[in-house]
């Protein structure tokens, strides 16, 4: 669990402040139980057998955390791969090519046939892709991904369905997609989509569920070899105070109530596949970070940090909000307005910000020296990192109850300086 006990922020038993002191901010710090806790969530409100959760690794790559992942899934927890590198580490993590699906978009062959070797189901993304995956590999089995028409999301970067967005097979075209497979004797055996990310409306999801279910049943003449429909994932988790979590227990139920009923009315029990990422990670992870300048503007007092959007890039990149608390006092009588800045040389670089700009934040008083840390980051955190202004990426680390392990190194200047 994260959170606050007598006024300090805990990551499972271990003080924040301890590890700040310990190993050196900027640091990432991931508590396994909350992670556990979130796999045992989905598994245990989807009540519909046979499941199966494929977890979209982007969210967050470690191998620490997909061997955890993998673990507290037993079985039910695969993986969606958008590359042939997370394909790699999928199967390194003790997942089996059966568990694995390559949904990725512009594809190229290379990283097809680099599937193929690995025995891991091709999800194509466009006719062309089902065209080329045919001639590659004829009399196999294949999924391909629609694009319902129906897109929800929390940026419109992330609201992958509709005409504005650049994935899936455009549901209009599905029968050429038929007319492909039949022509390379492929099998059908998935349809996929994958909506958008960030959803906290769960009608969203359960209405583009219908949509593509309702595809699935004009074409069932052709698609006698369905065994699983993937409705991808996007399952939205709450970063700002007046966001509420989704109740899994009625969405769980909802689901398995849609997907059971459609089965019986298609003659045929199938696999329901979901692909949640950050739901799985993003509480579970926290940025620390020490703050090393207090200067104020005539609009602004910023507080300058030692990390910035090369390590944490939803806010720059989406204008996403992130709860921030000062570790050592997270609660304080005395606060002020302040922006929480990083150590990027660009504007934007600003960590209380929406899409137009900076939004002051009230937070404890804040001194140099004081640790901060940015809350829900375990999603889309480290794995968007970079090492822009050729700085180093942080360390990354895994708290167990009060055991802690490093789970990635702190980069140092020989990572970023090219030919050292
Ligand atoms: C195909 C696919 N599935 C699943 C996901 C996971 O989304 P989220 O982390 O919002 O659950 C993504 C995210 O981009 C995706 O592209």
């Amino acid at each position: 669990m994260i959170a606050a006990k007598n006024n300090k922020l805990f990551i499972g038993e271990v003080a924040a402040s301890d590890l700040a002191r310990k190993f050196g901010t900027p640091l990432y710090v991931y508590d396994e139980e909350t992670m556990r806790s979130k796999v045992s969530a989905l598994v245990q409100n989807i009540a519909y057998r046979p499941l199966r959760i494929f977890y979209a690794a982007k969210a967050n790559t470690n191998l620490s955390v997909l061997k955890i992942i993998r673990d507290e899934g037993k079985g039910v927890v695969g993986i969606d791969a958008v590359s042939p590198g997370e394909i790699e580490i999928a199967l390194k993590a003790g997942f089996k090519p059966g568990q694995v699906i390559f949904t990725s978009t512009s594809v190229t062959d290379d990283e097809m046939k680099f599937a193929i070797s690995r025995k891991v189901l091709v999800n194509c993304d466009s006719l062309s892709q089902l065209e080329r995956y045919g001639r590659l590999n004829p009399n196999s089995k294949v999924c391909f991904r629609v694009n319902p028409d129906v897109g929800a999301g929390h940026h419109g970067h992330v609201i992958t369905g509709g005409p504005e967005s650049k994935f899936g097979i455009w549901a209009a075209d599905v029968g050429k997609a038929f007319g492909i497979a039949a022509k390379y004797n492929l099998r059908i055996v998935g349809i996929h989509e994958h909506i958008g990310s960030g959803i906290l409306e769960t009608d969203k999801f359960l209405a583009a569920m219908k949509v593509l279910l309702s595809i699935i049943e004009k074409n069932k003449s052709k698609l006698t070899d369905l065994e699983f429909v993937d409705f991808g994932g996007g399952i939205g988790v709450p970063y700002r105070p007046d966001q509420k979590p989704i109740d899994f227990v009625r969405f769980g139920a909802a689901v398995s109530r849609l997907f059971e009923s459609f089965c019986s009315s298609f003659g045929k029990k199938m696999s329901l596949i979901i692909e949640p990422g950050r739901f799985l990670v993003a509480e579970s992870g926290v940025l620390l970070c020490t703050v090393n300048t207090v200067k104020q503007t005539p609009k602004h007092k910023f507080v300058g940090v030692d990390t910035g959007f090369h390590h944490l890039i939803r806010p720059m990149a989406y204008g996403s909000y992130h709860p921030i608390v000062v570790v050592d006092r997270c609660t304080s009588e005395k606060t002020e307005k302040v922006a929480v800045c990083g150590n990027i040389c660009e504007s934007g670089d600003v960590f209380t910000r929406d899409e137009h700009g900076i939004v002051d934040r009230e937070l404890p008083q804040i001194k140099e020296g004081d640790v901060l840390a940015i809350l829900v980051a375990g999603a889309y955190g480290f794995s968007m990192s970079s090492n822009y202004n050729t700085r180093p990426r942080p360390a990354e680390m895994l708290v167990k109850g009060r055991e802690v392990k490093v789970v990635r190194k702190q980069e140092d200047l020989s990572h970023v300086v090219y030919g050292m």
